[in-house]
């Protein structure tokens, strides 16, 4: 068997380089280890930044979203008694869209089954050849049998734990993280969502945040210990903890009902550099991971393959051209570590720290209350937020 772009991992990453190479006719192959309903039953994020709303719009997988996404201006950040709307719209002229990523996955895999384009699910033990020699290859087995794809290019779009980034050698891959000593417990519940918007607490007892998939699905995440033990987190306790993190307001209105999804998720801050090793490139979770608390992994996703996408295309339809092949990785992490960095700081200034000096405290009360204080900080949080250029 043999395609133009070899792509590993059927997450949003994988299929929407497919789906964009598509789009400019050129032929590629995903392998997916898992089934199409265990990667549909991924409960991920939901904030989409403009670029990337408008990269699925290029994509051509936008109709669903734009009739069923939600459109928010602004979101609230709370602090002690204080409550306050970072307004996005005013202060950058832009605005996010609250689409669930399973929503944006099922449509780019609708759009990939139409396209009839191969995608290979539960393929095992994937393997890449041919790196050195600059005739890479896929191979796999399913349902027994040794399957092998000849390719000019890999795109390693497996994920965090996926084997691409394993297949660049130790001498030439660099990788540095941070892992945080808390983790998130979130659910989600067929509750009306307690605001219109996001609402981000920090709170003595630790964070909360007040999210949604639509007008009739409520997500909210509490902070909780690395180690917690989610068997001794029932529906109850949960609504508890939560309404005593939240502003009295939105305790007292707030919905409850049974949980649909619990699950307790850790926060890592991670960047493999480069994204590139001769035919091989890196692209989403594989090459990078951030804290869900700047709502970036999904979109850092998107710009990586933006930049992919568009030096592939550049290859195969402009006679060759290696200039964005080999501009490629500096060009994500040249956004990467913004979107760390802005991730990094929000989990920060945001969370409860186990083993938080009494200057670290003033630090993060100070950066709070700067925030409150100033519309400059305010605008550098909404432009960061609303996604920096591609
Ligand atoms: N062989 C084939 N497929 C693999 C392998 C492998 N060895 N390892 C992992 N995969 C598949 C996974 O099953 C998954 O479906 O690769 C896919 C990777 O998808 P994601 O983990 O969703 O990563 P990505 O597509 O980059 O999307 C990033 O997903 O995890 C969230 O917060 C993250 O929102 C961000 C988004
Ligand atoms: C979510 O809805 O899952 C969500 C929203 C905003 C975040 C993180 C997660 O910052």
């Amino acid at each position: 068997m043999r395609t133009q772009v070899g792509i590993i991992g059927s997450g949003p990453s994988g299929l929407l380089l497919a789906q964009l190479l598509h789009l400019q006719g050129i032929d590629s192959v995903i392998l997916e280890r898992r089934s199409r309903d265990y990667v549909l039953g991924r409960i991920r994020a939901g904030v989409l930044e403009q670029g990337t709303v408008e990269l699925l719009r290029a994509a051509g997988v936008s109709d669903r979203m734009d009739r069923e996404g939600l459109v928010h201006g602004g979101f609230d950040i709370c602090f002690g008694d204080r409550r306050m709307r970072v307004d996005l719209k005013e202060l950058t002229g832009k605005a996010v869209t609250v689409y669930g990523q399973t929503e944006v996955t099922k449509d780019l895999m609708d759009a990939r089954a139409a396209a009839g384009g191969a995608v290979v699910y539960e393929a095992e033990n994937v393997r890449i050849e041919g790196l050195d020699e600059d005739r890479p290859a896929l191979t796999w087995v399913k349902d027994g049998a040794a399957e092998r794809l000849e390719c000019d290019f890999v795109a390693g779009c497996d994920g965090f734990r996926g084997v691409s980034r394993q297949s660049l050698p130790d001498a030439v891959l660099k990788t540095h993280e941070r892992v945080y000593p808390f983790g998130w417990l979130g659910i989600l519940s067929e509750t009306k969502p307690v605001s219109d918007e996001l609402i981000y607490v920090n709170h003595w007892r630790g964070f909360a945040l007040c999210s949604m998939r639509s007008p009739t699905l409520s997500r909210y995440y509490i902070q909780c210990a690395f180690d917690e033990d989610l068997e001794e987190w029932t529906d109850d306790r949960f609504w508890d903890e939560l309404r005593v993190r939240l502003p009295s307001a939105a305790a007292e209105a707030i919905e409850m009902g049974p949980s649909i999804e619990k699950s307790i998720a850790p926060l890592r801050s991670f960047v493999a550099e480069p994204m590139r090793h001769r035919r091989l490139f890196l692209a989403g979770d594989a090459a990078h991971i951030v804290p869900p608390t700047g709502a970036k992994g999904l979109n850092l996703a998107a710009s990586d393959i933006h930049y992919l996408s568009r030096a592939l295309t550049a290859y195969y339809n402009q006679g060759g051209r290696e200039d964005l092949i080999d501009s490629y990785s500096d060009d994500c992490l040249r956004r990467v570590w913004k979107a760390e960095r802005f991730s990094w700081w929000m989990t920060t200034m945001l969370h409860k720290f186990p083993d938080q000096s009494s200057f670290d405290r003033g630090i993060q009360l100070a950066e709070l209350d700067y925030l409150f204080d100033s519309e400059a900080a305010r605008a550098a949080l909404a432009e960061n937020y609303v996604g920096l250029p591609f």
